[in-house]
């Protein structure tokens, strides 16, 4: 095929550095020619999609050769009635990334501004440059949002306010007065988008329920959940958001007409009825994490925190990529954070317990052979 002449492509995607996903199990096995192969690299939920998702897929699996229900009509509805908002209040998209995608294409134009803390989820930052607007990443204080410094950056040309929380890659949350403070604050003219993808996770009292207390109660905000996390549909792609009936018309112009299959809302749907299940899986995650966190310092490694969500962050004080080959060649898959903003750190999933026993045993196989300093 004949070369793509300079300039065709949209200038915007020039000097563009697309998300890196972690890598693939099989692939590292395949290369490294490894036995077990343990992935804690992209926040997914260790253990699988709920029982009843399962069966909710299956079931749906015999109408593949129908096209899905492009207004998501029952899985709608049920995230409305689940949260007591209107019908008209809820967007799906392809996972909150996708989500996060149509409301960059829905609100920003080149020249606009979008704020975000830094290190954080890359997408807020890809998503407004592929579209030519101007990312303002702001530094985080102590490893969390600096809500006063995210404010201080607010221009008359900023159109979104991202506030990751918790932040991903530092798993670090702001507290309920900080929001409170924030949205006092914030001026008329932006929008906040509160990204809780880890919602489900957190049990600390001081932690904000996004939707009950800044949408409900009429703040400019639209707040961004996902079946990808606690509920392991990650696979399927289902996230939503909820926000002013006028934002959600306006974000469903910018989705593909079916871009949320069949078995990804009926697994969605049924998800969402598995309420025990959901507590199940947020106690063994708060175990779970503090099992890890034990593992990871007891190698000696500095665990950034206090972490509310499903991952934890390692600042090695020097370039990670070298931990996450020395890790990789054993067989953990890690995420080294360039792409977030942060090289000398490395972040980890909170796994199972087979897992953290086969990274603790990893760990201190890396300390013995480590060439001495
Ligand atoms: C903070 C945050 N927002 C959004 C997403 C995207 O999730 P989804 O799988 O629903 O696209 C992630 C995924 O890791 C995330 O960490």
């Amino acid at each position: 095929m004949a070369d793509i002449p300079a300039g065709f492509v949209r200038p915007a995607l020039t000097g563009l550095t697309p998300y890196e996903p972690g890598k693939p199990v099989e692939e590292v096995q395949r290369e490294l020619g490894l036995e077990r192969v343990v992935k804690l690299a992209s926040n997914e939920g260790p253990l699988g999609p709920f029982p009843q998702a399962l069966a909710a897929m299956e079931r749906a699996a015999g109408e593949l050769n129908r096209y899905p229900d492009g207004g998501a009509y029952r899985l709608r509805t049920a995230l409305a009635e689940r949260h007591g908002v209107r019908f008209e209040e809820i967007a799906v998209g392809s996972g909150a990334d996708g989500l996060i995608d149509g409301l960059s294409q829905a609100v920003l134009d080149p020249g606009d501004e979008l704020v975000c803390g830094w290190p954080s989820f890359p997408s807020y930052v890809i998503y407004g440059l592929k579209l030519g607007a101007s990312p303002v990443r702001v530094p985080l204080r102590d490893h969390r949002y600096d809500l006063d410094a995210l404010l201080a950056a607010v221009t008359p040309r900023t159109k979104l306010v991202y506030i990751c929380h918790p932040n991903n890659p530092t798993g670090t949350m702001n507290t309920r007065a900080e929001l409170d403070d924030y949205f006092e604050r914030v001026p008329e003219h932006v929008l906040t988008v509160l990204d809780q993808a880890y919602f489900e996770y957190i049990g600390d009292p001081d932690y904000g329920d996004g939707i009950e207390e800044y949408f409900k109660s009429g703040r400019r905000v639209i707040v961004v959940r996902t079946f990808s996390k606690i509920y392991g549909l990650a696979g399927l792609r289902v996230g939503y958001g909820v926000a002013a009936a006028e934002l959600v018309t306006e974000l469903t112009k910018t989705r593909r007409a079916f871009d949320l299959t069949t078995p990804a809302q009926e697994a969605a749907l049924a998800s969402l009825s598995a309420t025990g299940e959901l507590g199940r899986r947020r106690d063994a995650n708060a175990q779970g994490r503090a099992k890890l966190e034990r593992v990871l310092r007891n190698a000696g490694y500095n665990v950034v925190g206090p972490a509310v969500g499903n991952f934890l962050y390692v600042d090695v004080g020097e370039d990670a990529q070298s931990l996450f080959d020395a890790l990789l060649r054993q067989g953990v898959i890690v995420r080294p954070l360039a792409g977030f903003g942060a090289p000398t750190a490395i972040r980890v999933t909170v796994g199972t317990s087979e897992e953290h026993a086969f990274l603790a045993d990893v760990l201190a196989r890396l300390k013995t052979t480590a060439p001495a300093s």
